[in-house]
């Protein structure tokens, strides 16, 4: 018998635990050359309420084990991507995710409004790493009580599960998780990126125009491990792990940690076709291994 691969998080029904992290994959446009049906969910790149240029160039930087990126959510705003986006995207049966981002809670509050009026979403994923002008430009999800404020401003105008993605950029990943339970958030997606820069000693300038951007790509896999592992030890809700995650081993490291299903980022862009293949691999795995499921791997880490 076939192993089974679904798992259930916040009520969303996935037939694998694998979907695309937010802004590492093509969507609406992948559909083009692959089957988006055969993926866990669909997230998208974070929405804000307004469209949004991004960072000048460069914004991408090849890293050892892994990439720096600076685009700084561009996006066509929440109004375009109802229009044109949703329309798209709704059509397909993998649960779709809508990952929301702004730089005022406000702005966070009334793009879900708008989206909340929309059929077709199963889910919100709140990008808390967005840089809050309230504060500095400091990022909501470095702080318990700017993240708490998001995550409350979104709960209280939605019927919709919400996942709020947790940054790394802390010094206790854990306290932001439970100020963003507290809130009412349903899951947790961690991690987002690592923050950090890279240089051109010849030019003496930083790669990036942005001088900082965001480390993702395998040298992360160890960082998001911990982050998972301390936060499913601390929280009850369902946690969705990423990070560095490239093949059918990383996914099952992160379901053991204790993610119940997990996100591939960064691996897209080097390979488009590598989430069929993880999925295909995770199958195997578990057949030769003798797993009836997927679920027995969740949180099954032993310390002892
Ligand atoms: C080019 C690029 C764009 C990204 N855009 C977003 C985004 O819009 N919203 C978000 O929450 N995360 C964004 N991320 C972060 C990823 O979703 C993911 O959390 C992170 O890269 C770690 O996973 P990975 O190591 O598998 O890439 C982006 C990452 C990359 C590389």
């Amino acid at each position: 018998m076939k192993p089974d691969l679904g798992v259930e998080i916040c009520g969303l029904k996935l037939k694998n635990p694998v979907m695309p992290s937010s802004g590492s994959f093509g969507l609406p446009g992948y559909e083009e050359y692959m089957d988006l049906n055969g993926l866990g969910a669909l997230v998208v790149k974070s929405i804000t309420l307004h469209p949004r240029a991004g960072n000048p160039p460069p914004r991408i930087a090849e890293t050892t084990a892994g990439m720096l990126n600076a685009v700084g959510i561009q996006n066509p705003g929440v109004k375009w991507f109802i229009k044109n986006d949703l329309q798209r995207l709704r059509r397909f049966t993998p649960p779709l995710i809508v990952s929301i981002a702004g730089t005022t809670v406000e702005e966070f509050a009334q793009a879900t409004e708008l989206l909340e009026k929309e059929e077709g979403i199963a889910a919100y994923e709140i990008n808390v790493s967005c840089p809050n002008i309230e504060a500095g430009g400091r990022a909501f999800g470095m702080s318990a009580a700017a993240t708490q404020a998001v995550v409350a401003a979104v709960k209280e105008r939605t019927r919709r599960p919400i996942f709020t993605k947790l940054t790394p950029n802390v010094t206790d990943i854990v306290e932001i998780a439970q100020a963003a339970v507290e809130a009412g958030s349903d899951g947790l997606t961690l991690i987002n990126t690592l923050l950090g820069m890279a240089i051109d000693v010849k030019l003496r300038r930083p790669v990036l125009a942005n001088v900082f951007g965001g480390l993702s790509g395998p040298a992360i896999k160890p960082v998001a491990l911990r982050c998972v592992y301390q936060v499913a030890q601390a929280v009850k809700v369902p946690i969705i792990g990423t990070g560095g995650i490239s093949s059918a081993t990383d996914v099952l490291e992160f379901l053991l940690a204790g993610a119940s299903a997990v996100q591939v980022g960064t691996a897209n862009i080097v390979d488009p076709y590598i989430m069929p293949k993880i999925i295909a691999d995770l199958e195997k795995y578990l057949e030769e291994n003798n797993a009836a499921s997927v679920r027995e791997y969740i949180g099954a880490l032993k310390t002892h």
